[in-house]
């Protein structure tokens, strides 16, 4: 389906699901104060694919991380929870991502990519 929606509302605070959307894995990460506080904190000039965290969340909703889960050096599947910057790990040639998703270290040159998506209540995201 070119357009899916999914209820966000069962995953808790620190919770992350993966969900399917034309036929791509999709994070779906309910991020914590702390997380939120982390990547808002860090300064563009530090930034590779310089983005702020609200370039990368909707209004209203920050706590919701929605990202594709492909590494944007070779694609394989970044870990989540893990890495030296307290989001994602790429295992493959050592990838680190932020708390937004975005690249820190490593080959990979992009952020991890936020698929077009929207809140049509407080927790159904429709997706694409
Ligand atoms: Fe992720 Fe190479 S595919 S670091």
């Amino acid at each position: 389906l070119a357009t899916i929606e999914f209820d966000v509302g069962a995953i808790e605070e620190g919770q992350s699901v993966t969900i399917t959307w034309r036929g791509l894995p999709v994070f779906v990460r309910h991020r914590t104060a702390a997380e939120i506080e982390e990547a808002k904190a860090v300064p563009l000039a530090d930034l590779k694919d310089p983005e702020t965290d609200e370039q990368r969340t909707k209004p209203d909703h920050e706590q919701w991380l929605v990202m594709i889960a492909s590494c944007t050096h070779l694609g394989c599947v970044p870990v989540g929870e893990s890495g030296d910057f307290d989001g994602w790990f790429c295992p493959c040639h050592g990838s680190h991502y932020d708390t937004a998703g975005r690249v820190r270290r490593g080959p990979a040159p992009k952020n991890l990519v936020v698929p077009p998506y929207n809140f049509v209540s407080d927790t159904l995201v429709q997706i694409g």
